[in-house]
């Protein structure tokens, strides 16, 4: 059978090195994965109540994989590799490869006389598969769609986040060997490679996913991977509606805040969901505007028809060819934009944007990490500070306040719900301060018997928001007066 070791005896390669040189020659193929469950996103997330195996330490069974199969998979594993070339075998297609892995698993299984049932030897195979053409024993989780993040620390501890709550799992990797090669299979398909020389690197799956790859030496523990999971159906802000992540009324704010070109600052923490809301965002911009987005890994999904999408550029192996955000947002101004969306602002390109934002390209927006909206702005001043501009913090300021007129604050909470917890407008500075007025708050109330906690979105009672004549006039203020007065109620 082609594949087959004409050589087994005493020519077993490393499991671990077989898989690299398939790397090496560029031909990794994941096996395929399982459809993906669809998500209903009119369910809200499940939330981890207390008690639960979150809350405690006990990992979360994935696949019900018990250690005495474990072992018996690394036995046929063995077997396996002592009989295939996976060099050979790489030049199979996927179909072809996982055939011959089944042939020659299912002779091994009669040969060695192991017993297991029907179900659990179709389950070895998937997972032989997957180790030898994917991602092997992240694709259960690679195939959830429930699953928001996939954090690997080292081969034996894999964590995974549903519901806004982190849990260990029971998926491990063989050894740190197999690990670092999935690492280099994965990075291997954006033409990157990870390894003690450059331990650290980002990359995509082919579904969208972020990774990021460190190796040791400067992960102590073995590789440190982290995913985000690209999710298909993108929430939208219905969904979040649904969810309790805003009120209607809230909604109703951002609809205005969208439509009628305000420039908006999304603000949060890690994984709070800033990504989504503003994509959520984005869905309120008219089908004629012309929009370019700069993303460092494309995550926004816009529907309007005239949408460019740049992304960032990380140096090449020899630590060239760099593109900044810097460089994708000043080259943006150069290509008669309406609306400059930028994923995520970090750094000196806090200044272009906000050039853009008060240059006629009203309703630009951005994501950045902070945790208040008055921490927002103060980290956009540092970003412009540090960027080398040779500016007073007054000029700044002012330069601020002349560019964001609202700053969306998103949070993940301690029960692991998201909420939009400020709508914040920007008023002005007084003195060298900057001014800003809380237009909707969520107001943390209790807690439930399960831990979550309970509250509201509230409106503060402002009913004539700074951006009422913009609103006027796009002929919504109507709309923006019947929210705040409802949610005032
Ligand atoms: N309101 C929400 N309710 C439930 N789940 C949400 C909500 N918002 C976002 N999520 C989910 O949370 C995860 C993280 O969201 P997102 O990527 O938007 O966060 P982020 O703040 O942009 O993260 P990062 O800081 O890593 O860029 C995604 O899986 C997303 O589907
Ligand atoms: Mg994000």
């Amino acid at each position: 059978m082609f594949g087959r070791r004409t050589d087994a005896v005493g020519a077993a390669p490393n499991p671990g090195v077989g898989a690299a040189k398939n790397t090496a020659q560029g031909k990794p193929k994941p096996a395929p994965k399982p459809a993906p469950k669809k998500a209903a996103p009119a369910a809200p997330p499940p939330r981890v109540a207390k008690g639960s195996p979150a809350a405690s330490a006990q990992p979360v069974e994935i696949g019900g994989r018990s250690d005495e199969y474990f072992q018996t998979k690394t036995t046929i594993f063995n077997a396996l590799i002592d009989t295939i070339d996976l060099s050979q075998l790489a030049q199979l297609d996927t179909e072809a490869a996982s055939e011959e892995i089944r042939d020659i698993v299912n002779e091994i299984i009669s040969i060695k006389n192991v017993q297991m049932s029907i179900a659990e030897q179709e389950a070895l195979l998937q997972d032989i598969c997957n180790d030898v053409l994917g991602y092997g024993p992240l694709e259960p989780l690679l195939a959830r769609d429930d699953i928001a993040d996939i954090m690997v620390n080292g081969a034996s501890r894999v964590f995974i986040e549903v519901g806004g709550k982190i849990q260990l799992t029971n998926v491990r990797f063989r050894d740190n060997a197999q690990l670092m090669n999935i690492c280099q299979r994965i990075v291997s398909q954006v033409g990157r490679r990870v390894d003690e020389a450059s331990p650290i690197c980002d990359a995509r799956l082919p579904d969208g996913s972020r990774v990021n790859v460190i190796a040791p030496p400067l992960a102590i523990d073995g590789s440190a991977l982290t995913i985000r999971k690209f999710k298909k159906d993108k929430l939208r802000i219905q969904d979040l509606i649904n969810f309790g992540s805003i009120s209607p009324e809230g909604a109703q704010v951002l609809e205005v805040v969208g439509h009628c070109r305000i420039n908006t600052l999304i603000s949060g923490g890690t994984g709070s969901g800033k990504t989504t809301l503003l994509n959520c965002m984005t869905a309120f911009i008219e089908n004629d505007e012309r929009i370019i987005t700069c993303e460092d890994a494309a995550e926004l999904q816009l529907q309007q028809p005239h949408v460019v999408r740049l992304e960032t550029r990380p140096p090449n192996l020899e630590g060239q060819g760099e593109v900044t955000m810097r460089d994708l947002v000043k080259n943006c101004l150069r290509m008669r934009p309406e609306r400059i969306i930028v994923g995520e602002v970090r750094g000196p390109e806090a200044f272009d944007l906000l050039q853009a934002m008060n240059t006629g390209h009203d309703g630009s927006m951005g994501t950045l990490h902070a945790n208040s909206p008055r921490e927002a702005l103060q980290r956009i001043e540092s970003m412009i500070t540090m960027g080398g501009y040779n500016l007073p913090s007054k000029t700044i300021r002012e330069m601020i306040v002349g560019s964001i007129d609202v700053v969306i604050q998103a949070a993940r909470l301690r029960d692991g719900s998201r909420r939009i917890t400020h709508v914040t407008e920007v008023l002005g500075t007084e003195g060298d301060t900057i001014i800003t007025q809380d237009l909707f708050v969520y107001d943390i109330e209790g807690e439930d018997e399960d831990g979550g906690l309970l509250g509201k979105h509230k409106s503060t009672g402002i009913a004539r928001p700074a951006f009422w004549d913009r609103a006027k006039y796009y002929g919504k203020e109507a709309a923006l007066a019947s929210a705040l007065d409802a949610a005032s109620e």
